[in-house]
């Protein structure tokens, strides 16, 4: 059991009056998350007690920076069960699917073919088509369950062993179903292929250990999980990121280099950390995985479980709401309200001081199969109250066609 109405004063955007006349509800935590207070003092220490690059200063200030990157990557390995320098830090889970794409497509000849499904976000999937189109290798889909679910024996029909990568999201990002990540790990590994998860929508609401799902890449951002935006990380079994090239080159990552063009890379994970880190927001990321320990993962996801079977129950009862998932596995509720465009039916949320998301998610390829060109997403986290899910459900009540449109006019 976790006190919510305790957490939520961690939080200063729950206590912030400019918001609405009411408190702010905030449903929009599949896009980001609200910061903690230890969070944001984090990030204001970095540049009110430090200042100073990592790996770059021969003095004090510099080499406390030093240690606290090389402690919050521990930090980040413990959290899911890694070895610290399978932790490579990136600015979020874009660019990380974008390293490990970049990384895994150098391998990929004519014939391979990469395994994903039409229910990924954009960041997950437009880096391996790139990859597949530059090297006349192709990408193949594993058919969606009518509900939208991916099953294990579906992938196992696509398996072959031509396929060299399998790319999927653990929880998707519009209908919150859980992937059977393990076993699709164990299937594809029968294949000789690797497994890249995108973690995004999982990491910030279950336990993850990457060991026990033995996948072979897990990619996610900090701003999901209460952490500062602009900052990511991501698993990767040592052996394959020795293996793996880095999508950027420049200070910090490498070894050596001449004039001959000769350069030699640092080992992994630092070949792929160029450049001056986001310092501020890797101190930021470290406090957010602490805040959400003390918290207990477990607990969270009991919590969100229960406000949102509550909210189910409520709206499949409501004639003017069409629900997509109901049976979601985290606390994201897809929906429209009927014979309302999701754009204006967001804008009517809006109205009320309910923040939601509406359109296409950036999963373009999934409204084809859902038969729909848009959605309104309302996504639970920790801190949202049963308070926060009844006042959107009286909000829901009164999003009549009638009434949403009216906010236009
Ligand atoms: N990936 C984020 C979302 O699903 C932005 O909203």
């Amino acid at each position: 059991m976790i006190n919510v109405e305790k957490i939520r004063k961690d939080f200063p955007m729950l206590q912030n009056k400019r918001m609405q006349n009411h408190r702010l509800v905030y449903l929009d935590n599949g896009a980001t998350t609200l910061k903690p207070n230890v969070v944001i003092d984090a990030v204001v220490d970095y540049y009110k007690n430090y200042g100073a690059n990592a790996h770059r200063g021969d003095y004090d200030l510099s080499y406390q920076v030093d240690q606290r990157y090389a402690k919050t990557r521990q930090t980040i390995a413990n959290f899911i069960n890694a070895d610290k320098d399978e932790i490579v830090f990136t600015s979020g889970a874009t660019e990380g699917l974008n390293m490990i794409a970049y990384g895994l497509g150098k391998k990929l000849s004519e014939g391979d073919v990469i395994l994903t499904t039409e229910a990924e976000h954009a960041s997950c999937i437009l880096p391996f088509m790139r990859e597949v189109n530059e090297h006349s290798a192709s990408i193949a889909y594993v058919p969606l369950h009518e509900d939208g679910r991916i099953y294990l024996k579906d992938v196992e029909s696509m398996m072959h062993e031509n396929v060299k990568i399998v790319v999927l999201a653990m929880i998707g990002n519009v209908l919150g179903y859980l992937a059977p990540i393990k076993e699709i790990c164990n299937l594809a590994h029968q294949y000789g292929a690797v497994v890249v998860v995108d973690g995004a929508q999982s990491i910030p609401h279950m336990e993850i250990d990457v060991k026990d799902l033995d996948c072979d890449f897990f990619v996610f951002s900090a701003h999901k999980m209460c952490g500062p935006t602009g900052v990511g990380a991501f698993y990767g079994k040592k052996e394959l990121l020795d293996k793996m090239e880095p999508l950027l080159l420049g200070g910090d990552s490498n070894a050596r280099f001449d004039n001959k063009c000769y350069i030699e890379l640092k080992h992994a994970p630092e070949k792929f950390e160029s450049g001056t880190q986001p310092l501020d927001a890797i101190f930021g990321f470290g406090e957010a995985i602490h805040y959400l320990e003390k918290i207990g993962m477990n607990n969270i996801m009991q919590h969100e479980k229960e406000l949102h079977a509550y909210a189910i129950k409520k709206l499949k009862k409501m004639d003017n709401i069409i629900l997509y998932n109901e049976d979601a596995d985290s606390g994201i509720i897809t929906f429209n309200v009927k014979d309302v465009f999701a754009q204006d039916a967001a804008s009517f949320f809006n109205a009320n001081g309910v923040a939601v998301r509406s359109g296409q998610h950036c999963a373009k390829l999934l409204q084809n199969i859902l038969g729909i060109s848009a959605t309104v997403r309302a996504s639970i986290y920790f801190y949202n109250t049963k308070e926060d899910v009844d006042y959107f459900l009286e909000i829901c009540e009164k999003a009549t066609r009638e009434a949403c449109l009216d906010i236009f006019f």
